[in-house]
């Protein structure tokens, strides 16, 4: 018999990912096309390694600044302001390990028991689950999906504020869905946090993974930057994962207001104490000299977009339309089980995709593929893919 202990309930009723139960489902099968996890297929590049290298090498092995280096600070500084034209001074930015803790120190700064915090779903399921580990309460807002790809109802957002709600968790573009917000949306949700006194956490990792034509600002997509001040109360994520192809290294950043500096130095002082000073060296390579690496990272998930979805299309009955931003295809198979079909995906086609309940209970039917990966993956993927599909879309649902 197992024994039992009792702890406390938020740890207790923190839900295991959804992905890794595919992911462990299909874990050893030879020649598999793993296109589940929300990472490209390349190794972080050289001159961003060799930086850590060096430093390594040069005995920076010793505890550091709590909020990050003044260096890599300025270097995001000035990132920032390339742009989003915003960069302002460093005391707005925290060097965290990975937009996952950035999310979860904003949490900590705005909601605890009895707070609900609302988040457009589905979402990346460690956005609410952070939320839940604190006590709080994530309240989901269903997106819709359509012919033009999935759509927020402001509407609804509005209708999901109460007297409790202490936040909204913006994560634009977004993983899964693709969903970005156009600059309308974004001011009207910047007056809807204005009149309820509402904080905003907005996550724009995947801001420069955009895609469709009509919503740019400047080549990337809409920021929270471009329609509100410094002082206004919104916290943003940022990550070093995925346009450098650093997911392994553990670091991100966190922007707010300047006068909560000591307050965020505080959390990290009690859970990381920092970030590893190699780490920090290495992003400072990534900041300065990425740009290259970067728009590498951006034409192949453009590609990948094109091959996935011309083969989607070739489904009947796919709702799959090709998304804004980010680098997923997350597409709606209408009545099948997402969990049970990907799971055939593996069996019949060796390629594993990740099921869209994973991402909250409006997309069971749904499930998410990650086309940052080399084209020649892809297209092997998608004519394994498509034949299967249209079998289990032929099916009687
Ligand atoms: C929407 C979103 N936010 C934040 C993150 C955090 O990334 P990391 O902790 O690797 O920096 C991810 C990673 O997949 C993500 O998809």
């Amino acid at each position: 018999m197992t024994a039992t202990f009792s702890i406390r309930p938020e740890a207790a009723q923190a839900p295991e990912s959804g992905i890794v139960t595919l992911v462990d489902y299909g874990r050893g099968r030879e020649g598999l096309i793993p296109l589940w996890v929300g990472e490209g297929d390349l190794a972080t590049p050289a001159f961003i390694a060799d930086a850590a290298t060096r430093s390594l090498a040069a005995g920076e092995t010793f505890y550091t600044y709590q909020r990050g280096l003044p260096q890599l600070r300025e270097a995001i500084s000035a990132y920032m302001e390339r742009f989003y034209g915003r960069g302002g001074p460093i005391e707005r930015y925290t060097v965290t390990t990975g937009g996952m803790h950035a999310i979860q120190i904003a949490a900590r700064l705005v909601a605890g028991p009895g707070d609900e915090v609302i988040i457009p779903s589905p979402a990346w399921p460690n956005g609410p689950a952070a939320i839940g580990i604190i006590g709080a309460k994530p309240v989901a807002v269903d997106l819709h999906l359509d012919e033009n790809g999935w759509q927020l109802d402001l509407a609804r957002l509005a209708e999901a504020v109460t007297p409790r709600t202490r936040a909204l968790l913006i994560n634009t573009p977004a993983n899964p869905t693709g969903w970005t917000a156009s600059l309308d949306e974004l001011r009207a949700i910047r007056d809807l946090a204005r009149e309820h006194d509402l904080w905003i956490i907005a996550d724009e990792i995947y801001g420069r993974f955009l895609h469709g034509e009509t919503r740019g600002v400047n080549g990337r997509a809409p920021s929270f930057h471009d329609i509100a001040g410094d002082d206004e109360k919104i916290l943003y994520v940022q990550t070093m994962s995925k346009n450098w192809a650093m997911t392994g290294w553990r670091i991100g950043w966190l922007e707010a207001p300047a006068a909560l500096a000591q307050t965020i130095e505080n959390l990290v002082q009690y859970s990381t104490s920092g970030v590893p000073v190699f780490i920090q060296r290495a992003a400072i390579a990534a900041l300065d000299q990425g740009e290259g690496f970067f728009a590498h990272q951006v034409d192949r998930a453009r590609r990948g977009r094109a091959i996935v979805h011309d083969a989607l299309a070739t489904v009947p009955g796919l709702v799959a339309p090709p998304p804004v931003g980010a680098f997923y295809a997350y597409f709606r198979a209408p009545g099948r089980d997402g969990e049970a079909l990907a799971m055939r995906l593996v069996d019949e086609a060796n390629v594993g995709l990740a099921p869209g309940g994973a991402f909250g209970s409006s997309g069971t039917d749904c499930l998410r593929l990650c086309f940052a990966r080399r084209p020649e993956d892809l297209h092997t993927a998608m004519e394994r893919l498509v034949p299967v599909l249209r079998k289990a879309l032929a099916d009687p649902g």
